[in-house]
């Protein structure tokens, strides 16, 4: 391992600072903490836990959105002893996750007046009713409530005295759920005969999107809200349907989180076989017009989507990145035919319909090629069980194995930074991986901190070529603690002992282009005693790499979701599965209510500085 990480550092100094430690064990940096060339101002806050959250002095970390909060006219207000699905459909949905901001009114820069969209990825049963455990089958009354509880919520909110507050009679106000939302299908699957069910012969239209993780925005200002972990809501045995393999490749059939099945035979797969084809997708919103239906893009692809994040290519088509958030899969870009039209936003209702999706192999001497998934190209026909393409799109994780793609160590969020063009990849954790199976971008074996790759579209500056069939790529941080020699972590070696994460999951880039990363340790902080949280460091400069630690969940949480306003004067960021590991007989926090008899309830944080000034700086 060390030598290919030596190998890969020491190609150029790209770790300002490290360059003469590539290759060899960083030695605890903590008595050179202070000496650092951040630029980022604030202090850092201690690495622990507990049941509240905690922000870096001289911010503010204010609570805005909470599970069950109205959304809609004529919504209850929260009882968590009389729950309802006419209820939950009107109100603040569960486990926010990815947060996007949209300026009111629409094509302003607006940073006090928006709208917030907020995927709900899942529930936590076990700390929303008592007596059950995470695994409990629920009641059809109760798993209609988990039902409309995901999705997603769009509320209006404003910035008043520099306090943000929640509309809860916006007209742009919507839900939409896993119970009753009607999603339509585009793209080259849309209608084929995979896609058809019974209750919906024409393959062109779903009841509800789940498990939505991270997402996106688009140029035109609509949302990509992406669906990941389908797997977890469909019940049967593979083996006793006639494409036993192809649900597998998903993990359908090993874990079943939910019990919807019981009510609702489309969530059984040896009664509707196609169903979970139909989930797995990238879906777009367009929040300015809600009651346009959301559409499932399948020229994305088919896989576990973590997010589906977009940049503007130098030839003016889109770059959509996107990783497939499971062990051993793999990260995929995919970029459009046309260019965006900037003057005419209708012209691009259809522009994720057709492109080109690529899937990613990197190669040990920093070059990594996009390799096309297009059917009748290399393998991906009918020698392999390819028809059409349609049939690569449902099946991508396989075509994707057919083109020979890197399996990674769980790709989650990817992003673009402005000012320099250059992509990062969050790699969250692999403990599968063997030392047999170490390669050049996924370096340790029994990955158990995760690590974030720098991707170098040609070009120079911010403008970059995202449509190239060949970047150069270089490891940015292996995450870890640095002074914990069988880590093998790297950072700037002025790294503090409370500014190394673990688990990179989600990111965001600030106005000045420095990153700002979310982590998820799962249920590991409970071991280690030490909450999920908000990190940030520069990507240039003598900064580089020199993570510090800004804003701590309570205990249980992560903070996915991170969104800056236009001003860069307020980081939204969601809290997301407060208390998860514990029980609502003994939950390990109450928050944000802190009130006997109230769960923990997963929320949005509006984070401010208390001068009002701009975030980090
Ligand atoms: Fe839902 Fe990959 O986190
Ligand atoms: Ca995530
Ligand atoms: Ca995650």
């Amino acid at each position: 391992m060390g030598d290919i990480v030596a190998q890969r550092l020491s190609r150029r100094s790209v770790l300002a600072g490290l360059a003469a430690a590539a290759g060899t064990a960083i030695t605890s940096p903590w008595p050179r903490a202070l000496a650092h060339g951040s630029s980022l101002t604030f202090q850092e806050i201690p690495q622990g836990g507990g049941p509240d959250h905690a922000v870096a002095p001289g911010y503010r970390a204010d609570v805005l959105l909470r599970w069950g909060d109205p959304v809609l006219p004529g919504a209850p207000a929260f009882d968590p002893r009389a729950m309802s699905v006419d209820g939950q459909r009107m109100q603040f949905g569960y486990n926010a996750d990815y947060v996007a901001y949209l300026p009111l009114p629409r094509w302003s820069t607006s940073p006090e007046h928006g709208l917030l969209f907020v995927n709900h990825e899942y529930t936590n049963r076990e700390l929303m009713w008592p007596g059950l455990q995470a695994w409990d089958a629920t009641t059809e009354a109760q798993a209609r409530i988990e039902m409309a509880a995901h999705g997603a919520s769009i509320v209006e909110v404003r910035k008043e005295a520099g306090r943000w507050r929640a509309v809860p009679d916006g007209i742009l106000n919507r839900r939409l759920t896993a119970l009753d939302t009607l999603v339509h299908v585009s793209g080259p699957a849309a209608g084929h005969a995979r896609m058809r069910t019974k209750a919906d012969p024409t393959g062109r239209t779903v009841v509800g999107t789940l498990n939505n993780c991270a997402g996106g925005t688009t140029p035109w200002g609509t949302v990509l809200t992406c669906e990941e972990n389908f797997d977890l809501y469909f019940a049967g045995d593979p083996a006793r349907t006639s494409e036993p393999d192809r649900f597998r490749r998903y993990g359908i059939g090993e874990k079943l989180l939910y019990s919807w099945h019981l009510n609702d035979s489309r969530f059984d797969i040896e009664a509707e076989p196609n169903e979970p084809n139909r989930f797995g997708w990238v879906v777009e919103y367009d929040p300015y017009f809600p009651d346009v239906p959301p559409v499932k893009r399948t020229a994305l692809g088919r896989f576990k989507h973590e997010g589906a994040t977009t940049v503007i290519s130098a030839d003016g088509r889109l770059a959509v990145y996107s990783g497939d958030d499971d062990e051993f899969d793999y990260l995929y870009r995919f970029v459009s035919d046309r260019p965006v039209d900037p003057e005419n936003r209708l012209a691009n209702h259809d522009l994720l319909d057709r492109g080109t999706l690529s899937v990613a192999r990197f190669n040990a001497d920093g070059t990594m090629d996009w390799l096309p998934l297009v059917y009748g190209q290399n393998g991906l026909d009918r020698s392999n069980g390819f028809a059409r393409q349609a049939d690569v799109l449902i099946e991508t994780r396989r075509a994707a194995d057919v083109l020979g793609a890197t399996p990674m160590d769980r790709p989650e969020d990817v992003e673009t930074n402005p000012r320099t063009g250059r992509v990062y990849v969050m790699l969250t954790i692999n403990r599968e991986r063997s030392e047999a199976r170490i390669d050049a971008a996924n370096p340790r074996a029994d990955n158990r901190f995760g690590h974030i790759l720098e991707l170098a579209p040609p070009g120079d500056g911010p403008v970059r070529d995202h449509s190239a069939d060949q970047y150069r790529w270089d490891v940015f941080i292996l995450a870890g603690d640095p002074s914990e020699a069988g880590h093998g972590a790297r950072y700037h070696p002025d790294v503090s002992k409370d500014g190394w994460l673990t688990n990179p999951d989600n990111c965001a880039f600030d106005l000045r282009g420095r990153l700002w990363i979310s982590t998820d340790q799962d249920t590991d902080q409970y071991d280690r005693g030490v909450s999920d949280g908000i990190y940030a460091c520069d990507t240039t400069g003598p900064g580089r790499a020199l993570t510090r630690f800004f804003y701590r969940g309570p205990i249980g949480a992560e903070c996915p979701g991170l969104c800056f306003t236009p001003d860069g004067r307020t980081l939204f960021c969601a809290v997301q599965h407060p208390a998860e590991g514990s029980t609502l007989a003994a939950p390990a926090t109450r928050w944000p209510d802190f009130a006997e008899g109230m769960p923990p309830r997963p929320s949005v944080v509006a984070i401010t500085k208390e001068d009002g000034g701009e975030i980090g700086s």
